[in-house]
């Protein structure tokens, strides 16, 4: 490297840093595939097709956008905490779950954290970032977590433990009687919600009892903010004082701080789109499965992981994607035969389903 080179200031372990790999914008995928992007049939991101409700658009076209945001979160952080059932002083928001998954890892500066793989690929990224290893403990069968692994991680020095539930690619829940079993270990136990109200089974009642149990949720997936970035934490108020402390202080924009409010003010109304995206999940893991080279996994969250028989599963992902339907696969071992699908509308459903038997027919 030469004298000159700017990249001498850069953290050496940055240097080599693998990125985050996200899912791409559709405007770059409809160029790629060439085809236009309402055409596309986005089920890769476990996004709500159904979009965002009118009274919310409204609540983004009225806020005051040339003001600074609240740093205190006052009006956002009561709302919010009407809706999950705890105080106010219990909850911090931030851009999307991902803020809060950095802000945890930075609140504690562990040396290890630990996942349980596979999993969200966001907690292994933050914690590198933050200059933690990261301890990964793969799942049993039925992609349970194993939670004696678990404990040995804890055991050998990790501080914070990522689980989502439901989990993310695999859709199964974890019950209060495994994370009751967490919460006793001496480690900071986060919970991750992001899919809570397609499952309706939340770990909020744990909160009482155990003080080293963070919950995180998110407006990206239920209410369709998944562009403006708000998501929020539930914790022991000790823990979420010192959290509002080193947060960034505008980390929630104003645009996503009245949209928020308001999809929570109007739940009933995006509630009836949550309802027929379960129904959906459920109707396509039926038709898809019917196919005969698709096993559907149960899920409790917007999508299905299914695992392709007979075939690569890279090789159909990219087939679909040909015929503009997108879903994700995800090259990494224990995922190799395995094809996420988000859960759409019908009409979204009726393309899968068209393409997946355009490209048995291949
Ligand atoms: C388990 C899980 N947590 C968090 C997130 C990110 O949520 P947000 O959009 O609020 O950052 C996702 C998004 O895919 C997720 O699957």
């Amino acid at each position: 490297m030469s004298e000159a080179d700017p990249l001498r200031f850069v953290r050496s372990d940055f240097r080599e840093l693998e990125e985050y790999v996200p899912v791409k914008p559709l405007d770059v995928l409809a160029q790629e595939i060439g085809m236009p992007a309402g055409q596309l049939v986005k089920l890769d991101a476990n996004e709500n097709l159904y979009g965002v409700i009118p009274e919310v658009r409204e609540a983004i076209a009225a806020a005051p956008l040339h003001i600074y945001p609240d740093p205190g979160q006052g009006a956002l952080r009561e709302a919010i905490a009407g809706y999950a059932g705890v105080g106010p002083g219990q909850v911090v928001a931030g851009a999307g779950a991902d803020d809060l998954i950095d802000v945890v890892i930075r609140l504690v500066g562990p040396e290890a954290v630990v996942i349980a793989t596979p999993t969200f690929g966001m907690y292994g990224f933050l914690a590198k970032i933050t200059r933690s290893r990261v301890v990964e403990s793969p799942r049993g069968p039925g992609f349970a977590p194993d939670l004696d692994d678990i404990e040995r991680a804890v055991g050998a020095g990790a501080r914070i433990v990522f689980l989502a539930s439901p989990n993310n690619p695999t859709g199964n829940l974890l019950s209060h009687g495994e994370i009751g079993r967490l919460c006793a270990m001496d480690a900071l136990i986060v919970v991750d919600e992001a899919y809570i109200e397609f499952s309706g089974h939340s770990a909020t009642p744990l909160l009482a009892k155990h003080g080293n149990l963070v919950i995180l949720r998110t407006f990206s997936k239920w209410a369709g903010l998944a562009g403006l970035r708000v998501g929020y934490s539930l914790s022991h108020p000790g823990l979420a004082s010192r959290m509002m402390a080193i947060k960034q202080p505008y980390n929630v924009n104003v645009a996503a701080d009245v949209a928020a409010r308001a999809a929570l003010e109007h739940r009933g109304r995006i509630f009836e789109t949550v309802r027929c995206i379960v129904e959906e999940r459920e109707r396509m893991a039926r038709l898809v499965g019917e196919l005969g080279w698709l096993t559907p996994l149960p899920s409790s969250a917007n999508f299905v992981l299914f695992e392709v028989k007979g075939r690569s599963a890279a090789g159909v992902s990219a087939a679909l994607r040909r015929r503009g339907v997108l879903v994700r696969y995800y090259d990494r071992p224990d995922l190799q035969n395995y094809i996420r699908i988000s859960a759409g509308r019908p009409e979204d459903t009726g393309r899968l389903l068209a393409a997946l038997r355009a490209v048995e027919a291949q």
